[in-house]
């Protein structure tokens, strides 16, 4: 059984790129592997945020991960700051990455352009991520595309120490879905869907219906009419993945049906779609908010079962790299 372990942000309402490029694949996985998920409330530190929403959006983010169809008695799903391994093992590996390796992250090129203070946690923030990983002898890491170079540094980061401290991580591999991967802002589909964009463009995972459909039905697309899947149709591109992916069906065969007839039913059929696949884990929700406490005392059992594996990592790590040993 591989080991799998993913993670996702409290910065706000998971929305339908969080389903689709990442979430039900670990609602799939939760089967055949044996799989940890983990609300990364320390990453979600790294930009400003609102301290008094920080726990509220924590228990709102894992209670939408099992409304989705995570099961906490077939996964371990947890809080990060809850298991204090993470931190501990960050300051073991920025030991090990290099200034220069961190200093080429899109993603804090991104997020640091055009900011007059920028964190050292914003900048570590791949680091904080590696040990995430690195903590539970992780063989695989589902997540989306923009994803990939975070996990390219792990990759290399874990290679380094084990050339260096001798063989103590195992060198995990990213699982990027061939569908879904990257879903775009319905407004602007040169730019992904996500969570930090108070775009009209976003569908959040708890939307009103009704705000749904208006959403997909006033998608962004081109001037011309074919309905067809290609890197100069971002628009059009996006909606035949958000359907396939709601649907299962292939983007070939939805091209046929949609060949004629602009793209009206196309938008139409995908609100659709997307309305339908979001129905049960709203009800879910609903049901779980009247019982917050029940999540809570989850959350718990996952954070005992995470600590148990990751300090056996840690206390291999501290060996490797000669500590003293408390004694
Ligand atoms: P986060 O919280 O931004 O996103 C959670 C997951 O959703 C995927 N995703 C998308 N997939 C398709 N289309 C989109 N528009 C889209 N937006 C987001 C992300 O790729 C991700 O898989 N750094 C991570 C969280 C993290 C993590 C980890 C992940 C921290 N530690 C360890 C894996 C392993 C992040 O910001 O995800």
């Amino acid at each position: 059984m591989a080991r799998v372990f993913s993670g996702v942000k409290p910065t706000g309402e998971l929305h339908l790129g969080n389903l689709l490029g990442a979430v039900r694949h670990w609602v799939a996985q939760q089967d055949q592997d044996d799989t940890i998920f983990c609300v990364v409330d320390l990453h979600a530190m790294t930009i400003p945020y609102e301290a008094p929403e920080m726990a509220d959006l924590t228990w709102k983010t894992a209670a939408m991960l099992i409304a989705a169809g995570l099961d906490p008695n077939r996964c371990t799903l947890f809080v990060q700051s809850h298991v204090p391994q993470h931190t501990e093992l960050t300051w073991t590996l920025n030991c090990v990455a290099t200034f220069g390796e961190l200093n080429r992250m899109t993603q804090f090129k991104e997020k640091s352009g055009g900011q007059e203070s920028v964190s050292v946690g914003l900048f570590d923030y791949p680091v904080l991520m590696a040990a995430d990983i690195l903590a539970y002898d992780t063989d695989k890491v589902p997540v989306g595309d923009d994803q990939r170079q975070h996990l390219e540094l792990t990759r290399d980061v874990a290679i380094r120490f084990n050339h260096r401290f001798g063989d103590t991580f195992v060198v995990p591999e990213a699982t990027v879905p061939p569908v879904g991967a990257r879903i775009m802002d319905l407004q602007d589909p040169t730019s992904k869907m996500s969570k930090s964009s108070a775009s009209p463009g976003t569908v959040a995972l708890l939307d009103d219906e009704k705000v749904i459909t208006k959403r997909i039905r006033s998608a962004v697309t081109d001037s011309e009419t074919e309905v067809r899947h290609a890197p100069e149709k971002p628009g059009v591109s996006n909606l035949l993945e958000i359907l396939a992916a709601t649907t299962g069906r292939g983007i070939k065969d939805l091209e046929g049906e949609f060949a004629s007839g602009g793209y009206g039913p196309l938008k139409d059929t995908a609100a659709e779609a997307v309305v339908e696949f979001l129905r049960p884990l709203r009800e879910r929700y609903a049901e779980l908010d009247k019982d917050r406490e029940q999540v809570t005392k989850q959350l718990a059992l996952g954070a005992q079962k995470a600590e148990a594996m990751a300090t056996k990592v840690m206390e291999r790590v501290r060996k490797a790299t000669g500590l003293l040993p408390r004694g």
